[in-house]
């Protein structure tokens, strides 16, 4: 197996925080809300609850919060930071980026900050976009931060969604390594499948004062059914890609992180790949799908099991369509 190129510089992982609202919204909340149940629910997606953000805050809160647990944790001076990348579906306002907010929540007043939107993709692109960053050697300090407040695009009493959705951050701070870090990604998009999964509503084309806009366009809507067919079938195309490529097989991965969205979705694709059993990690059952945080945030409550120097493949499918997968080296 091959599992690095000798004098390669690598972006590695050095820290990772997260930060879950204390709210919950469980299934037998739901139950009073709209008409399901609790076994339906945990049968077909494998959720009991989801974290919920209070109103009066939003996506750069969490995401700061995040980035507070880590540098706390892994004491790093956050004045550090050459670039500070935001993946994200719900920033806080259209402008600015909410990477600006967050860093000026920080105090952060010279920092290279902006936002990067591939729905549920969004922490994988944004991964690669910063360890391209810290190959070209002129960044030794990236922060890539998933984080999404969900909550508020979710018709309460929609039962195609409510169920599945939640809030929640995490982050990962990258620096130079030449020991191993981040060792590939491929990722894709095709735009064609934007009518199966979307929130139409306030943007250019359906502003939010618009009747149409503000009636029903301002929820998530999706084909459920259309997504997770596509969701099983990308995300193991996408590892198969990766593994392919580095000159590895299964038995090589110490740990496969998928995006959580349906548990049985986690449960095909590890099927598709033939993983050894609790190999593929999940928390969705507490949390939902959080979007672009639900990979940082999965790495995060797993981190007990991740040894230095493991191979950990990752992998999301999210609105777009946009899919990839990316596989490091844990350096921590
Ligand atoms: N409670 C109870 N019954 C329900 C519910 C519910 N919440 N939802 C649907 N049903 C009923 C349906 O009416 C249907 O009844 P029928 O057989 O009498 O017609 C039956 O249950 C089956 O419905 P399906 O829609 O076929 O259920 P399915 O097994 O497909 O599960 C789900 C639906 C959970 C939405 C699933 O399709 C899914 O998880 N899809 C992927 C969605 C996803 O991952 N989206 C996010 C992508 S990431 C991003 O970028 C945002």
């Amino acid at each position: 197996m091959s599992v690095g190129v000798p004098n390669r510089l690598y972006a590695a992982i050095t820290g990772i925080g997260g930060y879950i609202p204390a709210n919950t919204r469980s299934n037998s909340d739901l139950e009073k809300i709209c008409d399901t149940s609790d076994e339906w629910i945990v049968k077909r997606t494998g959720i009991k609850e989801r974290r919920i953000l209070e109103e009066d805050l939003a996506t750069s809160d969490m995401a700061v919060r995040a980035i507070e647990d880590l540098a706390a944790k892994y004491n790093k001076n956050l004045h550090d930071i050459d670039a500070l990348l935001v993946a994200t579906s719900t920033p806080d306002m259209p402008m600015p980026a909410t990477a600006n907010i967050i860093a000026d929540k920080l105090g952060l007043d010279n920092v290279w900050a902006f936002d990067m939107n591939a729905a549920c993709s969004g922490f994988l692109y944004a991964l690669d976009l910063g360890a391209s960053l810290i190959e070209t050697r002129r960044y030794k300090n990236v922060l890539v931060v998933g984080a999404d407040n969900i909550s508020t695009y979710v018709d309460i009493h929609d039962r195609s969604t409510n169920i599945l959705f939640g809030d929640g951050a995490g982050v990962v701070w990258l620096e130079p390594s030449t020991e191993g870090g981040i060792m590939d990604a491929y990722l894709r998009s095709n735009g064609s499948g934007r009518s199966f999964l979307n929130i139409e509503g306030g943007g250019s084309l359906y502003p939010m004062d618009a009747e149409d806009a503000m009636a029903d366009k301002r929820f998530l809507k999706q084909d459920g059914k259309t997504v997770f067919k596509h969701a099983v079938q990308s995300m193991s195309d996408a590892c198969f890609q990766v593994m392919d490529r580095n000159g590895l097989t299964i038995n090589d991965i110490n740990w496969l992180v998928p995006h959580q969205a349906n548990q049985r979705i986690i449960d095909a694709v590890g099927r598709a790949l033939d993983i050894p059993e609790g190999r593929a990690l999940s928390n969705i059952e507490y949390l939902g799908n959080t979007i672009a945080a639900t990979i940082p945030l999965c790495i995060w409550q797993n981190l007990k099991q991740i040894k230095t120097g493991d191979l950990v493949m990752l992998t999301a499918f999210g609105a777009g369509f946009s899919w990839g997968a990316s596989l490091f080296k844990w350096m921590i």
